[in-house]
């Protein structure tokens, strides 16, 4: 699939990183029909937020759950059966083989998309030997990209500065999702490695999630849209 078969639309993926289901349907309601694809992570899936998933996809809205998963293989895969079946189109999980495999064999049949989250970025080289990692961050992140292309996982999550040199390993039939979008003249807030939307877009992620500079607007609804029209393909001549 390439990015331009994406529907324009769908590729500002705004996070629902709010407290409670009612501050989320709030938000929904005034984004109308400016957004049409949500992220609902930890915040709001442990308020009571997950039977939101079917609500927005009966609404037409699609869905990524965000809940980057890891345990042995049998729990993930009995995992994502069930949120399969919650009609949403991206889940994320932790990119460690067991977990990957176990998660796309369980999402076969179903519409549901597995995304790997290949280093988190809040990691930087120091962190990941602390772990007890011989790999530095960019290393790993490429290992892991190749074990997930191998495994058929749908698509990476990565920052931004990663995107471009993740898609020269992985091509253009995995999808590449990018957090740490700002617009430009957006505080930055804890994000450390951020872009403005055409430039992740430049470098190739397919979506871009932003979170707090669009639910923390006084006019969430114009900084959707000022996205969007940030990324819009020139027309063709
Ligand atoms: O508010 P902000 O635009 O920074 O929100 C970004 C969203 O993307 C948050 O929900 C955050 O948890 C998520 N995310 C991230 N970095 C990652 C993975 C997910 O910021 N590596």
């Amino acid at each position: 699939m390439k990015p331009s078969d994406i529907p324009h639309k769908d590729r500002l993926i705004v996070a629902l990183d709010l407290p409670s289901v009612e501050q989320a349907e709030a938000m929904v309601a005034r984004l109308g029909d400016s957004v049409s694809f949500y992220k609902i992570g930890y915040q709001l899936s442990y308020a009571g937020g997950l039977p939101l998933v079917r609500k927005l996809a009966d609404q037409g809205k699609k869905v990524f759950i965000d809940l980057k998963l890891h345990d042995i293989g049998n729990t993930v895969a009995r995992g994502v059966e069930s949120i399969a079946k919650l009609g949403a189109t991206f889940l994320t999980v932790h990119a460690y083989p067991q977990t990957m495999k176990a998660a796309v064999e369980a999402r076969a049949g179903s519409s549901l998309q597995i995304l790997a989250v290949t280093v988190l970025t809040s990691y930087d080289d120091g962190d990941l030997h602390a772990a007890g990692y011989r790999l530095n961050v960019s290393d790993l992140v490429e290992a892991r990209a190749q074990q997930a292309q191998v495994l058929g996982v749908d698509g990476l999550v990565c920052s931004p500065e990663e995107a471009a040199s993740l898609r020269k390993i992985i091509g253009h039939q995995m999808r590449l999702v990018t957090p740490g979008v700002r617009p430009a003249g957006a505080a930055t807030g804890d994000q450390k490695r951020i872009m403005t939307p055409a430039r992740a877009v430049a470098a190739g992620s397919d979506y871009l999630v932003v979170g707090r500079p669009v639910v923390e607007a006084a006019d969430p609804r114009a900084v959707a849209e000022a996205i969007l029209a940030e990324i819009t393909p020139p027309l063709a001549a």
